[in-house]
């Protein structure tokens, strides 16, 4: 005969002894171990021959009232088990996932051995190449290397360069709007006045960056490409210094003589302004789809710096004169490298980039 109370206790303390077991098996052992322990344990408690039957055999000696009662704790007991179990599942994939993170992290800012590089590596991109090229150029002239944001204000990109609030390049199909009213830079002359802000003058600055313009993709138009910004000031700077340190820029870059031309250029932020073309590589000046047929291609738009725009910069333009160009590294990297359709540099096309396995120091 055993009493209700004996029943009780007996349930109790299996209860205590699971859940103690539970807790065991999440908190010492591997997860991947866990999974069969906690099966094996539902079993050896929970099952048909398992301690809750046997316990419950004893039913058969209590009152009616009391198998209800006893019956009620029992199933409570049940659900108590079986959350348990679900909890200490979750727990586990908790830990499974985590130390799949871990197995799996890869510190990406690790540099690949060169050898390796060479043969599976991935390569610079072409842009990022020439543009490492011409900055190395420029700060052994003394020149400074400046960032300015994507993101632009209306000021910077136009109204601080003497843009009338009417210039066409203010227009929709030109310019990229966001719905705060900020705009996608044009050029990166937009840095012009953050640059003479920043460095005090004389100074000499390059600005390498991503532009962005609302227009209809082709062959040699691109939505989203890289122009290097020039600026010097200087308390006397004339046409031809400018003229001066183009040729010996396109000279460098080519590593030979490129023949030239100059037009007059308008920009709102130079006066003089200029074009300067410089015969196409690509077909030798035949003409192709680079040059439009032309067999001049548009590389260097160039000027001296506009008064209005000197004085944008807080300074007094009777004292400081300066020069700025607007290199497009885009068509420059499609004649360095005899490249025809410019919507492969922002195609993510492997085999196209797979070429240039230079690797920069
Ligand atoms: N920012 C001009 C453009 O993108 C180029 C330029 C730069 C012209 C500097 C003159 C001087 O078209």
């Amino acid at each position: 005969m055993q009493s209700k109370h004996a029943i009780l206790d007996a349930l109790e303390k299996m209860r205590g002894e699971f859940l103690e077991q539970v807790k065991k098996i999440t908190e010492e052992l591997a997860f991947e171990h866990q999974a069969g322990k906690l099966e094996e344990l539902r079993i050896e408690f929970l099952g048909k021959k398992g301690k809750l039957t046997q316990i419950l055999k004893g039913l058969a000696s209590v009152s009616p009232q009391d198998r209800a009662e006893i019956g009620k704790v029992s199933n409570q007991l049940k659900v108590e088990f079986s959350n348990a179990l679900e909890q200490a599942k979750s727990k586990m994939k908790e830990k499974y996932y985590a130390s799949l993170h871990d197995a799996e992290w890869i510190d990406m800012s690790i540099p690949p051995a060169a050898e390796l590089h060479q043969h599976f590596g991935g390569s610079v991109h072409p842009i990022s190449l020439t543009q490492k090229k011409l900055e190395n150029i420029f700060t052994s002239m003394g020149f400074s290397i400046l960032d300015g944001p994507q993101v632009e204000t209306d000021y910077y990109n136009f109204g601080a360069l003497n843009f009338t609030d009417d210039h066409p390049a203010r227009e929709m199909q030109d310019t990229f709007y966001t719905e705060q009213g900020h705009l996608l830079r044009t050029h990166t002359s937009a840095v012009q006045v953050r640059g003479m802000k920043k460095l005090k003058p004389p100074m000499r600055m390059i600005v390498p960056g991503r532009v962005f313009r609302y227009e209809e993709v082709d062959a040699s138009h691109e939505h989203t490409f890289y122009q290097m910004e020039g600026m010097i000031l200087e308390k006397e700077v004339s046409v031809s210094h400018l003229l001066y340190l183009m040729q010996t820029l396109l000279k460098e870059i080519f590593e030979s003589e490129v023949e030239v031309r100059l037009r007059p250029g308008y920009f709102p932020f130079v006066e003089p302004g200029f074009e300067l073309d410089m015969r196409c590589l690509l077909c030798k000046g035949e003409g192709c789809s680079v040059c439009k047929k032309t067999g001049w291609v548009e590389v260097l738009p160039c000027g001296l710096v506009h008064p209005e725009v000197i004085k944008s910069g807080g300074l007094n333009p009777d004292e400081w004169q300066g020069a700025a160009f607007g290199l497009g590294l885009n068509r420059l990297v499609m004649m360095e490298h005899n490249i025809e359709d410019i919507r492969l540099f922002m195609g993510a096309h492997v085999p196209f980039l797979s070429q240039f396995k230079e690797i920069l120091n």
